[in-house]
């Protein structure tokens, strides 16, 4: 295959993303430049991401973050093969602008677009990281999505299971709130766990014994409250180990559920055999060790190789969807001319 060079421009959620790949085989793919600008100030004090102030401040910035993209990797619009953008899953007013700055780029350059599906970034991430082949399993945990996928090429992704609820990472941030730790709860949550006793709550572990692999976070949120406020009764206020026993029995919990499903995923993807099997963890929620250590060792034991690749590239980001624009300018992806942005895509 000829060497490309692609630009990527990612916009869905709360950052602001531009980013340039220049992959030329045998050669592994270089990342050329990846400007992430986050919003977490922005939205400080509203309790979430606020879509339309999302949408505004992408707006703003999204044409300058490629232009430092461009700068930095020392490449001209001329240089480029193609442009690939997410075209959803998001919050449509932040993807409509990724999706109307690519295609304006595009019309005046003449370069192909391709409308990457955001999920199908991270999913094809540890290609870009590690090169590894098709089929791998895939958890992808994070504050919006929780899914097993099954990676068998460029655009053929099989969902085996996911939340039906809340995401992991939305759980760790809604416990951290009702416990007074600070935003985002993941690893405040996780420090806090390091001190205190997984097993001195028995708290629920939703849909553990249901077949399949499906997964409920929102119980478990519901019984840390519970557990808050009985504690809060009985003393008149939450003690520094009862948060950290209330911490890492929260944990724990998610890392039971996490780890049963993955169990079951793995036993699914190892039935056909695959060469050199691999699963790969992306997501915010793959930072914490603890969590990371429990779906490392459900991999050994299904006989898997383990991948988490660095965390830079496991949370949001552009050079995962200008990947996924190589990926599949490669696998010969049918480009529609007229895509739509989309807040919903299921892969
Ligand atoms: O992938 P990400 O940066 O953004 C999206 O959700 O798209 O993930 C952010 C989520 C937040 O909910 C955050 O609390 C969680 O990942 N997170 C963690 C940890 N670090 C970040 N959750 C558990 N343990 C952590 N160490
Ligand atoms: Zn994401």
């Amino acid at each position: 295959p000829t060497a490309l060079t692609v630009l990527g421009i990612e916009s869905s959620c709360d950052d602001t993303a531009a980013a340039v790949i220049r992959h030329a085989p045998p050669e592994s793919p270089q990342i050329l430049s990846s400007i992430v600008w986050g919003q977490t100030e922005l939205h400080a004090g509203f309790g979430g991401v606020v879509p339309e102030i999302a949408a505004r401040a992408h707006a703003e910035k999204l044409d300058i973050a490629v232009e430092e993209a461009l700068a930095k990797a020392g490449v001209t619009l001329a240089d480029l093969d193609a442009v690939a953008v997410t075209a959803g899953p998001g919050l449509i007013g932040g993807v409509l602008s990724g999706v109307v700055l690519a295609r304006g780029i595009a019309a005046a350059t003449g370069l192909p677009l391709f409308g990457v599906n955001h999920l199908a970034g991270h999913a094809l991430t540890p290609r870009l990281t590690d090169g590894i082949s098709f089929p791998y399993l895939m958890l992808l945990v994070s504050g919006g999505h929780c899914q097993f996928l099954l990676v068998a090429g460029a655009d053929r992704f099989t969902r085996l299971g996911g939340t039906i609820d809340d995401a992991p990472g939305e759980a760790f941030d809604k416990v951290a709130k009702l416990l007074a730790l600070p935003q985002p709860g993941g690893p405040s949550v996780e420090a806090a766990a390091r001190e205190g006793n997984p097993k001195r709550f028995a708290l629920p572990r939703p849909l553990l014994d249901r077949p399949g692999c499906d997964m409920s976070f929102s119980g478990l949120k519901t019984a840390v409250l519970r557990t808050r406020d009985a504690l809060v009764t009985e003393h008149g206020g939450l003690r520094a180990h009862d948060r950290a026993d209330l911490c890492a029995s929260f944990q724990a919990a998610v890392a039971d559920l996490l780890a049963e499903k993955a169990r079951r995923a793995l036993a699914l993807y190892m039935a056909d055999a695959p060469a050199q099997p691999v699963f790969a963890v992306a997501g915010g929620v793959a930072a914490n060790q603890s969590l990371r250590g429990a779906l490392e060792a459900v991999a050994q034991q299904a006989g898997a190789a383990f991948l988490a690749p660095p965390l830079a590239l496991c949370t949001d980001n552009a050079a995962m969807i200008a990947w996924a624009g190589i990926e599949q300018m490669r696998a010969g992806t049918p480009i529609p001319p007229d895509f739509a942005a989309r807040p919903r895509w299921p892969l």
